[in-house]
């Protein structure tokens, strides 16, 4: 028998059962339990899944950007030797939008949205047979007009049509902003543009369908199975329940994994068709061309402060892309809603409808390019105020959201910025732009506010003790790199009295009980209560099985100990004893203001002939609540403010405005900070609880160290050079031309 037992998350948690652990594991740095797998080629990744008579499908895909396909010619492919089907079943070019529940009903085979778009599936008994299969597959087509060019579809905006459950805000509006503006003693009024980001994940999409009669199991790579599973079975019309899906080790995703992709369901397709494995796996450039990018904006940023430098207005007006009929959009200024106080305030986003491929979530999304934005407007009105850009912040700490009035569950952003600000030096930086040069590099310091809202997402876990002593987690959520495989044990192994390696976790597959997916850096939080609470039940019943109360047992070095006596926990489990933990949202989700902090401050080299900028030093003082894993935490610190760095510098998806094609469509020309871009990052992280957020008192890590990073290297340039660039990445064509030499 599996019991169950709920976590409700209706007010703050006063007592945390990870504080009585007797030889605490969680906190510590501890290295990935499945280190070892990985780097001995043991975990098994997607595309390395393989069956007797597996076959292979590769994509033909749509040589033009918006129309239709009149004909597609597959007689010479279907004679080439290997070659098994041409399909061209409607539902191939169809993907899950992160939020649509549905895969898009809009893209079917005849319509084409969006360049490389697919439209067939090339089945051979090789991979490269299928590819040269999908090379002969001719396609005639009627070209339409297509929107490819931001700018000018600009004008077209409109606000989005959809919310998302709520999740994200279109317009929000307090108080009289013009007014306010109007009076202010200092206004900042900015017009900031970012491109398109592609989420490059180093693992490409890739899946492995298997019918057994009218029940499909498909190997993906994939953040979320059951969403996946989700979308999956309804592209493919069937029931839900008649497909499993299993992601053991993902490759990383950042966003892009988050819905099904054309990769899945053409294998899907092709399996049922063929009634044999088949197995799909995207090339480099087809990740570019199908599974979705981070939309370009262009945010319009005004502010206005009193002498003092406390703001009397904020607006932040948004206008991000995305095709046509999809409920996807970048929410830009999601931060600006609680980041600072301000009694007038006014937050917009709209959407330009254009023929590019879908717009889905990327690593920390609206948070990454709107505090790109928001964070550098702070520092322009901070130049012009005369006003440390440190202290510009400190003088607008809110007391309470200033939208909503509710309070913060856990705010760390004063200990982030002083912390920093000390460990960095900011006191001795320069101060003045262009004034701090070595030989032919100017030399400059710049900060920037990291924030991201702490999200929730219902979670199940099971967690067993068998007759053996040892735990065994299970639950539908996925490791993407992030340390999940650890952090689960960590937390099992603390609340169990467990060693380590007396835990053995099995994530990602949908027969599991299901979780919130790895996604919005929740998966740590909803995943790690629930295994939270399935140990609690545990606990109890290991209590009951004794005689004793739980509250005076303690759990140690594989046993149970109260009142003087002391139990094995092998012998109490029997033939084992499993208990599924849920966690439910409740009303402190709604109820608090739920958000992880930081500081980020950096010294860039900017080079005085060619513009070219360095980073020479950073320092970074991140606030997410209880740190479960010191390592993995830093980690994904560390890979976000790489990631932001890019923002800055390096990264932008270009597609042609005539053709609306990706040209930069792979790793050689869509540039990605490499180990020589990077200095040693320091990253601290405050020991912090948060009450309201779990019974961890942790908040998300995984999408902190991108939000603000960019705008810190945008600031360290102006002050290293006086260039203020507003149109990211900051490229050095963007700075050269105004250098004084
Ligand atoms: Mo994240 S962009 O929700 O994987």
């Amino acid at each position: 028998m599996t019991d169950e037992t709920t976590i409700v998350l209706d007010e703050p948690i006063t007592h945390s059962l990870l504080d009585d652990a007797d030889r605490p594991t969680v906190g510590r740095s501890i290295s990935r339990i499945e280190g070892p797998l990985k780097v001995a080629g043991a975990a098994r990744y997607t595309a390395e899944h393989s069956f007797p008579d597996m076959v292979y499908g590769v994509f033909v895909q749509a040589p033009f950007g918006a129309g239709r396909v009149t004909r597609l010619d597959t007689a010479a492919a279907e004679a080439m030797a290997g070659v098994l089907a041409i399909i061209d079943d409607p539902a191939l070019a169809r993907q899950g939008g992160d939020f649509g529940g549905d895969a898009a009903p809009k893209q079917n085979l005849r319509e084409v949205h969006f360049f490389h778009q697919p439209v067939a599936l090339a089945v051979a008994d090789t991979f490269e047979r299928a590819r040269a299969a999908a090379a002969a597959v001719g396609v005639s087509y009627e070209e339409m007009a297509g929107i490819y060019d931001f700018e000018a579809a600009i004008d077209t905006a409109e606000p989005p049509t959809n919310d998302l459950g709520g999740l994200f805000a279109i317009h929000t509006e307090q108080g009289e902003l013009d007014a306010a503006l109007k009076t202010a003693a200092a206004t900042i009024d900015a017009v900031y543009t970012t491109p398109s980001h592609a989420h490059a994940a180093l693992e490409p999409h890739s899946s492995v369908a298997v019918w057994d009669e009218d029940h499909l199991t498909v190997y993906g790579s994939y953040q979320s199975p059951v969403t996946t599973r989700g979308q999956l079975a309804s592209a493919l019309g069937v029931p839900a329940d008649k497909v499993r899906v299993i992601s053991n080790y993902v490759g990383g995703g950042f966003g892009s994994k988050l819905g099904v992709m054309p990769e899945a369901v053409a294998a899907g397709l092709a399996a049922r068709q063929l009634r044999r494995p088949v197995k799909v796996v995207m090339s480099r450039q087809q990740v570019f061309d199908m599974v979705g990018r981070r939309p370009e904006t262009q945010q319009r940023v005004r502010l206005g402060a009193d002498a003092e430098g406390r703001l009397v207005a904020v607006e932040h007006a948004t206008v991000t892309s995305q095709l046509a009929d999809e409920i996807f959009f970048e929410p830009a200024g999601i931060a600006t809603h609680f980041l600072y106080a301000g009694a007038n305030r006014m937050v917009d986003h709209k959407v330009a409808r254009m023929n590019k491929v879908l717009a889905i979530s990327m690593r920390a999304p609206g948070e990454a390019v709107g505090q790109l934005a928001l964070e550098s407007a702070m520092d322009e009105l901070a130049v012009t105020l005369g006003i440390d850009p440190v202290e510009l912040r400190l003088r607008n700490e809110p007391e309470a959201h200033p939208e909503e009035g509710i309070p913060y569950s856990s705010r760390g952003l004063h200990a982030c910025l002083t912390q920093g600000a000390e460990r960095f030096g900011w006191s001795k930086r320069n101060r003045t732009p262009a004034g701090l040069r070595d030989g032919e590099w100017l030399i400059g310091h710049g900060m920037a506010v990291a924030t991201r809202g702490n999200l929730f997402g219902p979670s199940k876990a099971a967690v067993a003790i068998g007759g053996d002593g040892r735990a065994v987690v299970r639950t539908e959520m996925t490791d993407i790199g992030t340390g999940t495989y650890t952090i689960l044990a960590q937390i099992t192994a603390d609340l169990l009295g467990l060693p380590l390696d007396h835990v053995e976790v099995r994530l990602g597959d949908t027969d599991d009980p299901i979780s919130a997916g790895s996604g919005g850096s929740w998966g740590a939080g909803t995943s790690g209560s629930a295994v939270y609470a399935a140990c609690d039940g545990l606990r109890q019943k290991l209590a009951e099985a004794a005689g004793c109360a739980v509250e005076a047992c303690r759990f140690v070095d594989g046993h149970m100990e109260a009142e003087g006596r002391r139990w094995a926990l092998r012998e109490l489990a029997g033939n084992g004893i499993e208990v599924v933990g849920a966690v439910d949202a409740g009303k402190t989700v709604k109820g608090f203001a739920q958000a992880s902090y930081g500081a980020q401050f950096c010294e860039v080299r900017v080079n005085a002939t060619t513009g070219e900028t360095r980073i020479a030093r950073w320092t970074s003082v991140f606030e997410a609540g209880r740190v479960l894993n010191l390592k993995t935490a830093t980690s994904q610190c560390i890979g976000g403010i790489v990631f932001g760095i890019g923002g800055a510098l390096t990264e932008e998806m270009v597609h042609d405005p005539r053709t609306g094609k990706i040209v930069n469509r792979d790793l050689g020309e869509y540039h990605v900070c490499a180990n020589a871009d990077i200095p040693d990052l320091d990253v601290v992280l405050l020991e912090a609880r948060d009450h309201a957020a779990n019974p961890l008192m942790a908040k998300g890590i995984g999408e902190l160290g991108i939000s603000g990073a960019g705008a810190a290297v945008a600031n360290a340039i102006y002050n290293a050079t006086g260039v203020r660039v507003r149109d990211f990445p900051i490229t050095l064509d963007k700075i050269f031309p105004y250098l004084a030499n």
